[in-house]
């Protein structure tokens, strides 16, 4: 028997000494909370504007209760299952309810490993809760954020443990850098997401263990789980971004090529880079300092030999079109007189042994100590010190190595850190280490710089899309890697992170001028647009290939240039929606069985549809082209979607398709952005059904869009009809004339 007790949005429940509650957030949001202890822990990850709401009816049924909105049906049954159904009564997500077959999981070395390393092995009879649920129909899981792998996660096991470990990333591998406790279902009929409001050591089960059920278990913590109702993936990710924020506008630039490589080791080798990109025509905004412009590694220091005048040098590839953006790590340097360091230890801001002394361990510059990113005093400081970057012309942060990543063995379990006004420890704020750190940045940056600030992140949890952009972390220049960094960003995506990348080329180990061909191809389309390398490996930029390869680069970065309005246009509708701007096929084509498990292709907005080529030697591939008719980017030919063809694709050929009635804004080819004022926009029609397209407008890098200082037009074309309206007109500039080019006649309509 249940017992209940309605309290605002919350019905109080207990039964059989289980003591929860469930918060109807919206009508297609419940909060579950079970009780394990009586701690209340904040993952930061729900927005504070996140106002339970929305109507709601509880009725008493067989023991149990049923709560029902006008979107979903919850039945609490009296043994506390928990049961989702959508409001016709059809069942979508239930507890399992047969017996668990286990697996044991850790062999005895595994187990002796790790707690070598400082890790407790959790045993799952240790374990606070495992929550299971019944596999029913589902046909396929995404989302988990940075997993490696593949699209469909159904069927794999995953760890939410923010993990650097160097070695080629597999298929195997349980955790990456980011923990995002959030997955989408897609079953038979209908679709639901969870997200798993909790920072200790997760584990998710996608059905590795058995066809009958999947499980999400946690080392530590309550039960505090989000039901998303919705009818598609587009509705459960706008509610999952609802709840854990969504991405401001980024600066137009961020969406221009970054050069990067750990070792750009003084200004004549950053310079040289430079004058290389001009000189070969290569478009380029932003080039990253890694950790050698420092003075010992020492954060917030610019080496004074190397790096001499950094503010001079920084305005001088200003005037050049050129942004830069620096590393900051997370560990300081043990040095007393290193004002960072000292500053730290004077206000108690670094984590702390059990014992209160300052807790130690190793990373680039040698022995370093961990700012406590948990506390907002710590976050404040850490944010004012990036005022000297913004000063000396510093655009953008890179935050890494915040897992946090350490050479002397794991920070152990109970080193203390703070959550909030609480003492708590690493078990705790692990995950939420990279976070934290990335908020403190962005705050930093927007006091100091007051441009929408640019920072990327290799560590990260729910809600970090409110601060920063990801990159995928230490990738291989394997081609194994380009294959899995398709579905590694479109999860990625699709759990509430829009503003991602790899290192194009691949960090470690050395690119073949093959493989950097193909992966600036499928690059050039992910929202964050970095070649990176590590120190030691093949240098990669773009002229290290020789001439063919430059010019294949030459002609996908420009590409990428050419739809800058078009992928801004998309980050915009991402603010507003949560929709991410790279998509699954299935995000669009919800019933199409090819897309459930298409790893290899992708969609830029719902117009452009690209499946590159991921595979050494290959000059055909076999393409998917969803219900519709698609045209060739390149060639401009119409082919009837709903099949696979074979797509010509030599080296310099990448497949891409644009949906038959769209419409792609477009800007002439730059060097930079910025570089050219643009007086008219042209929109490319691809005829078809009647085109509409909003597009927007504003100055590229303020807050003053937020104030209504921003153009959106619409524009309609049905070939011979064009029309453009304004649906907000709040920014001075306007374009003097717009064109709309008809792809397939060449005819142009001047509005
Ligand atoms: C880490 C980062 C990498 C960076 C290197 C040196 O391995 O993931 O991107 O270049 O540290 O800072």
């Amino acid at each position: 028997m249940v017992k209940y007790l309605i309290k605002g949005q919350k019905i109080l429940l207990e039964s059989c000494d289980v003591k929860g509650y469930i918060e109807i957030i919206s009508e297609d949001i419940a909060r579950v909370y079970i009780e394990k202890d009586s701690l209340i822990r904040n993952t930061g990850a729900i927005c504070n504007t996140v106002i339970p709401s929305g109507d709601f009816k509880v009725n008493e049924l067989n023991g149990g209760i049923t709560i029902s909105t006008s979107k979903m049906i919850i039945k609490v049954r009296d043994n506390f299952k928990i049961d989702f159904y959508d409001i016709d009564g059809n069942a979508i997500c239930k507890d399992y309810e047969g017996n668990r077959t286990r697996k044991n999981r850790l062999s005895e070395i595994d187990k002796a490993l790790l707690e070598q390393e400082g890790h407790s092995a959790a045993e799952e009879e240790n374990y606070s809760f495992t929550v299971i649920k019944a596999m029913a129909d589902a046909k396929a899981f995404y989302g988990l954020g940075d997993k490696m792998g593949y699209l469909n996660k159904k069927g794999y096991m995953y760890e939410m443990w923010n993990t650097d470990n160097p070695d080629p990333q597999l298929e195997h591998f349980k955790a990456l850098y980011k923990s995002i406790p959030f997955m989408i279902a897609l079953t038979e009929s209908s679709c639901y997401g969870l997200y798993f409001d909790t920072s200790y050591h997760l584990y998710f089960d996608m059905g590795s263990e058995s066809d009958e059920y999947y499980y999400i278990a946690a080392e530590e913590g309550n039960i505090d789980y989000y039901y998303i109702a919705g009818s598609n993936i587009c509705d459960i990710i706008k509610e999952y971004t609802y709840l854990t924020g969504r991405i401001n506008l980024p600066q137009l630039f961020t969406l221009g090529y970054h050069q990067s490589r750990w070792s750009y080791a003084s200004k004549d080798e950053v310079r040289e880079i430079a004058e290389n990109m001009r000189k070969n025509r290569i478009p380029c905004d932003v080039i990253h300092f890694d950790i050698d412009y420092m003075d010992n590694y020492k954060v917030f220091t610019f080496d004074d030999k190397r790096f001499e005048k950094a503010d001079e040098f920084i305005s001088d590839l200003s005037k050049d079109g050129f942004k830069v953006v620096t590393i900051i790590d997370p560990g300081v340097k043990k040095e007393e007189g290193y004002f960072v360091y000292d500053e730290g230890i004077k206000n108690g801001y670094f984590a702390k042994n059990p014992d209160g002394t300052v807790y130690e361990n190793e990373v680039w510059p040698g022995e370093s100590v961990f700012p406590d990113f948990g506390n907002e005093n710590v976050r404040k400081w850490w944010g004012d010190l990036h005022k000297q970057l913004v000063d000396k012309g510093v655009r953008g942060i890179w935050n890494d190595m915040n897992e946090p990543a350490s050479f002397k063995g794991p920070l152990p379990e109970d080193i203390i850190f703070s959550n909030g006004d609480r003492q708590t420890n690493h078990k705790e704020m692990h995950n939420l280490y990279g976070h934290y750190m990335a908020e403190a940045t962005y705050e930093g940056m927007k006091k100091h710089d007051k441009r929408r600030p640019f920072v990327i992140t290799r560590a990260c949890f729910a809600g970090s899309q409110r601060y920063t952009t990801a990159w995928t972390g230490d990738n291989h220049s394997l081609w194994v890697h380009l294959q899995m960094a398709v579905p590694q960003l479109l999860n990625l995506s699709m759990s509430g992170m829009p503003f991602v990348g790899t290192d194009i080329g691949g960090f470690g180990s050395d690119a073949t001028p093959e493989l950097m061909a193909r992966w600036i191809q499928a690059g050039c389309f992910s929202p964050l647009f970095r070649n990176h390398s590590a120190m030691g490996t093949k240098y990669q930029e773009p002229w290290r290939f020789g001439k063919e390869v430059l010019d294949i680069y030459r002609k996908y970065v420009e590409l990428r240039y050419t739809l800058i309005p078009y992928y801004y246009d998309l980050f915009h509708e991402c603010e507003k929606t949560g929709i991410p701007v790279l998509r699954p096929l299935i995000l669009h084509y919800g019933n199409d069985k090819v897309a459930v498990n298409l790893n290899d292709e992708f969609m830029v907005g719902e117009s452009i549809l690209v499946s590159p080529v991921v595979s050494q030697g290959q000059t055909k591939k076999l393409v998917y082209l969803p219900e519709g008719k698609w045209y060739d980017y390149f060639t401009k030919e119409l082919i009837e979607g709903g099949q696979y063809i074979i797509k010509d694709s030599p080296l310099d050929t990448c497949p891409v398709f644009i949906k038959a009635g769209s419409l792609i804004p477009k800007y002439p080819v730059m060097q930079y952005i910025g570089e050219k004022q643009i007086d008219t926009l042209e929109l490319e029609y691809y005829p078809g059904e009647k085109a509409e397209y909003v597009h927007y407008l504003d100055d590229g890098e303020s807050f003053d869009y937020q104030e209504g200082k921003y153009n959106c037009y619409k524009f309609t074309c049905d070939g011979d009809n064009v029309k453009k309206e304004f649906v907000h007109k709040g920014y001075e500039k306007d374009y003097k004339d717009c064109i709309i080019k008809n792809t397939c006649t060449g005819v142009v309509k001047t509005l």
